[in-house]
Formats: structure tokens, sequence, C-alpha cells
């Protein structure tokens, strides 16, 4: 195994703690279980694909949206899981400086620069978010995130067979949602 329980449960802690009160967008359940699909997702791959830095991308997938939507900055990662994993979060954090048109495909440059544990955070974040979108978003905002899923799948596949697969399929089915 490439990655350790201890390593998950500090981190989880960590991220739990960061995005307290948070709730995932257009539900009622709390943000920590998004993070809970994502780091679940990236377990499969590692699975499936074990010459990875596993700890890496596990600590990568709980902590990817701190510095993008809590308190946590760059620097408290870094003092809490080190310079790899630091970095890997700010690859995966959108520069809100960018216009939003661009945010995007700023951050899958960032990302490409980043080891392939970094990739496959990305590619499993979308697989968890290509579920039933929220009820107020329209038609028009549906197929521009199916768009960027295929942005995302362009950019990043080639870091895993496995994950590419699932992406593709949920790209797919996501058209049921239109
Ligand atoms: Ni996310």
């Amino acid at each position: 195994m490439n990655w350790s329980q201890e390593s998950y449960t500090k981190t989880y802690r960590f991220a739990a703690k960061a995005h307290d009160e948070q709730l995932f967008p257009g539900t009622e359940l709390p943000y920590i279980m998004h993070l809970s699909f994502v780091s679940m997702e990236v377990l499969a791959a590692l699975a499936h694909e074990p010459e990875r830095d596993g700890d890496l991308a596990v600590q990568c997938a709980l902590l990817h949206d701190v510095i993008e939507d809590t308190a946590v900055g760059y620097e408290d990662v870094k003092a809490g899981f080190g310079t790899a994993v630091a970095d890997g979060v700010l690859a995966l954090t959108k520069n809100p400086d960018l216009p939003k048109d661009q945010q995007m495909a700023d951050s899958l440059h960032r990302i490409r620069q980043q080891p392939s544990e970094i990739w496959l955070v990305k590619l499993a974040d979308r697989i968890t978010n290509l579920a039933e979108p929220p009820h107020y978003w329209d038609r028009e905002k549906k197929v521009r995130y199916q768009a960027e899923a295929r942005q995302i799948h362009a950019a990043l596949h080639e870091a895993s067979p496995y994950l590419s697969q699932r992406l593709l399929a949920k790209i797919e089915a996501y058209a049921a949602y239109f």
C-alpha cells in the first residue's frame, strides 16, 4: 500500500476543521462529503495504478479546496504537510485575479507542471462533480460545465487510464441532466 491511514486521518481532520460549517453548493450536506468522494476516487485509482506517491495524492485530494474556499493559506498547508502538498494544492486553486473564463486553463497549466498525483486529484474532483447539478443551474451552465470537463480530460487524462475512463463515462452520462 502506498498511502497510510494515519496520514489520511490527520489530513481529513485538518480539512474538516478548515471547511467547518461550509455546505456543498446546492445541498444541505457538509462540504467534507465532497472531499471524501474525491479522496475515494483517488484511492480507487491508486489501487489500480499503484506506482505513485499515495500519501501525496490523498493529502492533496483532501486539501484541494482549502486555499480556494477557507481561511487556510499556502503557508499553513506547507507548515502542516510540506512543500509538495502545498504546491499541489496551490496548483489546484483557481487564481481569482484572472478573468473567470481563464481560470480553469490557467489552473490546468499549473497542474501539468506538478507530479502526476496532482493530476489525479483534478480528474477525481471532476468525476465527483459530474453528479446531479444544483437545481438553480440553467441548461447553458450545465452544457458549459460538461465542456469544461472535456477540457480537463484533454489536459490530464494521460496521468491515469483508470480515471480517464471514469471521467469520460461521467461526461457522457451528464447529458441526462440537460
Ligand atoms: Ni473540489
